[in-house]
């Protein structure tokens, strides 16, 4: 019997736009305070793109960091994933604006849409791709500014997004499993409580829906919380299941970075100490689809996880979507 195609990490990179926005910044374009915001989410900072800057160059930034650690020319790469929720245009894709960037052609190039838990969901994606042998390498990238689609005059949500993009470059290997696991989790019937109204075809952009603000994001805050907690939880102890591996044998969380108190119920219901918890939300905000990518690219350079360590990395988002992961750097 043939051996199982396995999937091999070769690096990972990130891209953060300079400009950066603090919560005293925030004190003065609504009412809001650094107290309100650090204790109520666990957020000090966030980048936020500059006018020019699209998704897709935030999403080159990354990739081209991802290329150099994985020291793989792009010409090796035969298919890109991207995951966002703002992309460059409604279509064509951001894949495709980053397939040009990168000077590549002819190699098949999409976005995906899970929102926060888009970059696992493209985990799964790439995974089976290269276990089947349909493609070899793939970049999968997360992306996202959410600065382009926040209400600023909306307390409720302004101080909680920022932008960025992370990447990962992921081949074929007879030897390596390094995504040993992914369990991914929707359910369409909490789709009032996160999404954006306006620009498909429920409202279509006109005068009234730009003055509405119906292309900005809408967030229950209080109901999204309080799903997220058990989807987590679930995301995380399903991928471990499936991984064969037990917590103990983990050696970082990577949690989705949409709220302190919610990474520390998660931790707490897993039974995972806040010290195997790996947190940047403080200088990132949430950045949706970049967020487990850039906070996994972090924790290796910063080398809270070493090679050959394992992780879980989990998320949830507007969907209701989420997934769990466990990986080995
Ligand atoms: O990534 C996708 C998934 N997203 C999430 O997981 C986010 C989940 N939700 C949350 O993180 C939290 O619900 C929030 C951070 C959004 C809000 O925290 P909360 O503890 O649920 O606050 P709340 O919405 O219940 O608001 C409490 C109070 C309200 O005032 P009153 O009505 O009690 O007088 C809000 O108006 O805090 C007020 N408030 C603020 N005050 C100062 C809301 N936003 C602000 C603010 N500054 N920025």
């Amino acid at each position: 019997m043939n051996k199982k195609t396995g999937v091999k990490i070769l690096g990972t990179g990130s891209y953060f736009p300079k400009k950066i926005l603090t919560n005293a910044d925030l004190e003065k374009m609504v009412d809001t305070n650094d107290e309100w915001i650090t204790t109520r989410t666990g957020m000090k900072e966030r980048h936020i793109a500059a006018p020019e800057e699209v998704t897709s160059d935030l999403a080159l930034g990354a990739s081209l960091e991802a290329l150099k650690a994985a020291k793989i020319d792009a010409s090796q790469i035969d298919l890109i994933l991207v995951s966002t929720i703002t992309s460059d245009m409604f279509f064509p894709t951001t894949a495709c604006y980053l397939q040009t960037k990168l000077g590549l052609k002819d190699i098949p190039a999409y976005d995906l849409l899970a929102a926060c838990s888009g970059f696992i969901y493209g985990l799964a994606n790439a995974k089976a791709y290269i276990e089947s042998g349909m493609y070899k390498t793939i970049l999968l990238v997360g992306a996202d500014i959410l600065s382009r689609i926040t209400d600023w005059t909306d307390r409720n949500t302004c101080v909680l997004f920022g932008d960025g993009a992370g990447a990962i470059v992921l081949t074929a290997s007879e030897e390596d499993d390094d995504i040993v696991s992914v369990s991914l989790g929707a359910d369409g019937s909490y789709s009032p409580l996160l999404y954006m109204y306006g620009g498909g075809s429920v409202c279509p952009a006109t005068a009234e829906s730009v003055a509405a603000k119906h292309h900005t994001m809408t967030m229950h805050g209080k109901e999204v919380f309080r799903n997220a907690v058990p989807k987590m939880v679930l995301a995380a102890e399903q991928a471990l299941e499936k991984s064969g591996k037990k917590l103990e044998d983990i050696k970082l969380f990577i949690p989705h970075q949409a709220n302190m108190r919610i990474i520390e119920a998660v931790a707490k219901k897993l039974n995972i100490p806040m010290d195997s918890v790996f947190i940047n939300i403080h200088k990132t905000g949430n950045i949706s689809s970049a967020t487990t990518i850039t906070a996994l690219d972090e924790a290796i350079k910063t080398g809270k996880i070493k090679k050959g360590e394992l992780a879980v990395l989990v998320a949830f988002g507007g969907g209701f979507t989420w997934g769990g992961a466990v990986i080995r750097v």
